[in-house]
């Protein structure tokens, strides 16, 4: 806060910390209280020990102050930004709210436009910490653990700690950032001060793992430069093993992506005014606002901040379907494997490759189809260092179906194949016995036709090598008579 200001506020509130939020809760209901304007308030992050809030008032005993929950909620996120005004910012907020009780409901008051603004970028730094946070491992035996180096843009290591101890329970690991650090050890959270990248280890084996991964997972045809820098902006790359690999991937992409364009069909089929005209029956919980996308990048876009299910927590990123929205099939599959949900990009991981394969060998273009999953995020259980698959459930699948419900609609598909139980059971609302039914078409009450066959990763599961290579056969088998649909 510039001096001039802190000295015409009369009252001054220094706080613990940047994300000192008791601290911050409690002087501004001593300041509401006490009819303190939020003109006569400044806020200050203590530097070096002093005590905090000397010259605040008392809590009046017979005051009751009432503050929306949701604000409450809000507040919490809104302080993990570095925007040094937010204190102040957030106790205007409270002010207001008292003599306007539906404040945070008028999306077009400035105020408001500034606190969602401020909501999404910290939930976005988040998710960022999420997926690109890459650990490094130190020692051997009893003395193996693992550290990374991060550079967050806000105050989000305290916020994101109980994430990376959900994901990394098995292991001792320790999250550095220039602000404070994280240090789980296998026990104990703590959050410490900051730390410089020095004190993080270089290199290591898993970096080579990384590249590889990530270099197989590159699609040329995919390739959207711009996209790819907003989800992983630059300041990210120099702390990723693979970032070294991006610059060689995108000059070689260019020949492949362009050609990959001319192909793209660009105009609606004609069947699709006739199946737009049916009713789509969409099951919207009454806890949840309709989104107004209108299109699969903006639903894709929403569907990142999708709390619809507990799912969310410890997944790193939502998987969303992915394809053009003038597909004339749309594939559906269970949930993102380990790899999707790192990727972000559904069926990228062994089953996507068994996938991939056969729609080649059925003369299916994977370009022009869309392919998405029942659920999409990926659910788990930790067991040591490994994410095992865990299966989601009829409560998951029923939240996730909106999404569904949803792709359905903005894509209007002439044919949906649902690979495996769990997606049968999401289009088709109740389990069916995939093996019986496996090659049958069902038309739902809304005209959809849905194709039924197994789960690409049914294939990877059988061991016997004459059986394996039997099932693919069958697999091929049903991705021809898919072909067939499409064009009927
Ligand atoms: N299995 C699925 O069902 N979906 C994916 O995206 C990957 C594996």
């Amino acid at each position: 806060m510039p001096s001039t200001q802190l000295n015409l506020a009369t009252h001054l509130v220094r706080l613990d910390s940047e994300t000192d939020f008791a601290g911050w809760r409690d002087a501004a209901r001593r300041l509401a209280m006490n009819e303190i304007t939020p003109e006569d308030v400044a806020w200050q992050v203590e530097q070096d020990g002093e005590d905090r809030g000397k010259d605040l008032p008392a809590v009046l005993a017979d005051a009751k102050l009432v503050v929306p929950r949701d604000f409450i909620e809000r507040a919490e996120t809104v302080i993990c930004h570095c925007d040094p005004e937010r204190f102040g910012f957030l106790y205007r907020l409270l002010w207001r709210l008292r003599s306007e009780p539906k404040l945070l409901s008028i999306a077009s008051d400035p105020d408001i436009r500034k606190l969602e603004a401020t909501e999404k970028a910290v939930h976005r730094d988040v998710h960022k910490m999420r997926a690109f946070v890459r650990f490094r491992k130190i020692g051997e035996g009893t003395d193996e653990r693992y550290v990374a180096w991060f550079e967050p843009e806000h105050f989000i290591v305290e916020r994101n700690a109980h994430f990376f101890v959900r994901r990394f329970t098995g292991m001792r690991w320790s999250i550095l950032t220039p602000y404070a650090s994280a240090d789980w050890d296998g026990e104990q959270l703590a959050i410490g001060p900051g730390a410089g990248k020095r004190d993080a280890p270089g290199e290591d084996d898993a970096e080579a793992l990384w590249q590889t991964y990530f270099a197989s997972i590159f699609n040329p045809a995919r390739l959207k430069v711009k996209a790819m820098q907003r989800e992983m902006p630059k300041k990210y790359w120099r702390n990723l093993p693979e970032a070294s690999l991006i610059p060689d991937l995108i000059a070689g992409a260019d020949k492949a992506a362009s050609a990959m364009i001319d192909r793209m069909p660009t105009t609606p089929a004609p069947h699709h005014a006739k199946v737009k005209a049916k009713h789509w029956p969409t099951p919207e919980p009454s806890d949840v606002v309709a989104p107004e996308a209108g299109n699969i990048p903006e639903l894709c876009e929403e569907a990142k901040g999708c709390r619809r299910c507990p799912l969310w927590r410890d997944a790193t990123q939502t998987v969303f379907g992915e394809g053009p929205e003038n597909a004339d099939v749309i594939f559906v599959g269970e949930q993102p494997g380990d790899q999707e949900d790192l990727a972000g990009k559904p069926f990228v991981g062994p089953a996507g490759k068994v996938f991939d394969t056969i729609l080649d060998d059925a003369e299916i273009d994977r370009r022009k189809v869309y392919v998405t999953n029942a659920v999409k995020h990926f659910k788990f259980e930790p067991r040591g260092k490994r994410r095992i698959h865990s299966k989601p459930n009829a409560g998951e699948i029923q939240a996730c179906r909106w999404w569904l419900d949803k792709e359905l609609d903005l894509v209007k598909p002439n044919l949906v194949v649902a690979l495996g139980a769990t997606a049968a059971q999401s289009l088709l609302g109740k389990a069916v016995p995939i093996t019986k039914m496996r090659g049958d078409v069902i038309e739902r009450e809304d005209g959809l036709r849905v194709f039924l066959t197994i789960h690409p990763s049914f294939i990877l599961r059988i061991r016997d090598h004459e059986d394996k290579e039997a099932e693919k056969e069958r697999f091929l088998g049903d991705m021809r008579k898919v072909k067939q649909l499409m064009a009927a």
